[in-house]
């Protein structure tokens, strides 16, 4: 059976965690791996999740099975913390909400469920995107494409283009969008961009497939989604594959949400029965772990108020390196280049250079990131800041 297989080349992020392990340099610097690190270094797990955490050992007494759809109340309070209470879709009863393993495990289902519904569909993916979304999405056989989405070396959205290249999309395509804080990008629609692709996307009966995996990490819980919810509340028809890995610091856990929207609620139970026959027949239940967590902590304000609490340091920890850096840069530079680091959201951006010059700033400085530039600014600690300034000056330099 297995004979014939040869073995795959080791995925870019894993390689380059070893390499950066090995490298025996003092001065060496991680901007490679995508987890938030605080100013200790560490990945840490939120005071509100142990909180709960502790309660819910405490008190739980069995570890049956809860349902495919996972626990009915964490469903409940994804659809408000992420549609918001008074979204059309949840007034109108025209919204589901699924529990699934990850944002990754979301990402699955909401694209097996469109394989089911259409399987000629094309997904149109961001250029540049997220490495892990054409395996998550084409993998299950569906068609991908893609639509310019960015420039790196101007460091700016190329929205011209993607509204062309959209506009000739067949009606029922999918478009895939990440509703904030772009990886690796950083880059995000504003308000008057969310609101004229909402229109591109009803006028050419297209599908928006929104990826939402940071959610209060870029302005705010409640900024991060107004295009979402534009979007959302405007369409007949939309998914979102939300994660809650970033946000309540569960990665290992695997805690995510699929919301699917349809036309009418009879529409959305049929969705469901689709969902959860699919859900079935890959992994069958979610874990329950952090499901029970993230319930406890939204349903208890004073759980809620820290984890908030939390989740802003963590976002301003993020912006303050942005700025940072940005300045050290122009200090360096003396130019505007780099301004464009201080704007953008979230924990990736783009240097915009080389796969040459990711290579000697790795081999010469020790600081790593990956091939196509993407940094994880939630890895830089503000004493690093010069060092890491310093070595990009002198390499883009020459
Ligand atoms: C853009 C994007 N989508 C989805 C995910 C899903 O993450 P997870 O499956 O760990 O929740 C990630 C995680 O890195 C991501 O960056």
């Amino acid at each position: 059976m297995f004979q014939q297989l040869v073995p795959l080349q080791e995925d870019a992020i894993l390689g380059l965690m070893s390499k950066f392990r090995a490298d025996p340099s003092p001065d060496k610097v991680d901007l490679g791996v995508g987890v938030f690190r605080d100013l200790s270094g560490n990945t840490p797990v939120l005071a509100a999740v142990r909180r709960a955490e502790r309660s819910l050992l405490d008190a739980q007494t069995t570890k049956t099975y809860v349902a495919p759809a996972g626990r009915a109340e964490f469903n409940e309070a994804v659809g408000e913390l992420v549609l918001g209470g008074s979204h059309p879709a949840l007034v109108a009863n025209r919204a589901r909400i699924v529990q699934a393993p990850g944002g990754c495990g979301a990402l699955r289902l909401g694209a097996e469920l469109i394989k089911t519904a259409r399987p000629q569909a094309i997904v149109h993916l961001s250029d540049p995107t997220w490495g892990n979304h054409a395996p998550l999405l084409g993998n299950c056989g569906l068609a991908l494409a893609s639509y310019p989405y960015y420039d790196m070396k101007a460091h700016r959205l190329r929205f011209a283009q993607m509204q062309d290249t959209l506009e000739r999309a067949a009606p029922g395509d999918v478009v895939l969008l990440h509703a904030c804080c772009h990886n690796p990008t950083g880059a995000d629609l504003d308000a008057g961009q969310w609101h004229e692709l909402a229109d591109l996307l009803q006028r050419r009966r297209l599908l928006p497939f929104l990826d939402l995996a940071y959610q209060g990490f870029g302005e705010g819980l409640e900024a991060d989604v107004a295009g979402l919810r534009h979007l959302t509340s405007v369409l007949p028809e939309a998914l979102v594959a939300v994660s809650f890995s970033k946000n309540l610091g569960v990665y290992r856990e695997r805690l995510g949400a699929l919301i699917f929207i349809g036309e009418k609620s009879t529409e959305a139970d049929t969705l469901r029965t689709h969902v959860l026959q699919i859900a079935r027949g890959i992994y069958s239940m979610p874990p329950d772990h952090a499901a029970a967590i993230a319930a406890h902590i939204f349903a208890e304000p004073d759980l809620r108020t820290s984890w908030i609490t939390e989740l802003e340091a963590m976002r301003r920890r993020i912006a303050e390196m942005r700025s940072l850096l940005a300045l050290a840069l122009k200090e360096r530079t003396g130019g505007s280049e780099f301004d464009f680091l201080a704007q953008q959201h979230g924990m990736f951006s783009q240097l915009g250079c080389s796969p040459e010059a990711v290579a000697r700033l790795r081999e010469r400085h020790h600081i790593y990131m990956l091939g196509d530039s993407r940094m994880n600014l939630a890895g830089l600690m503000p004493d690093k800041v010069p060092y890491v300034a310093d070595s990009i000056a002198s390499v883009l330099r020459g």
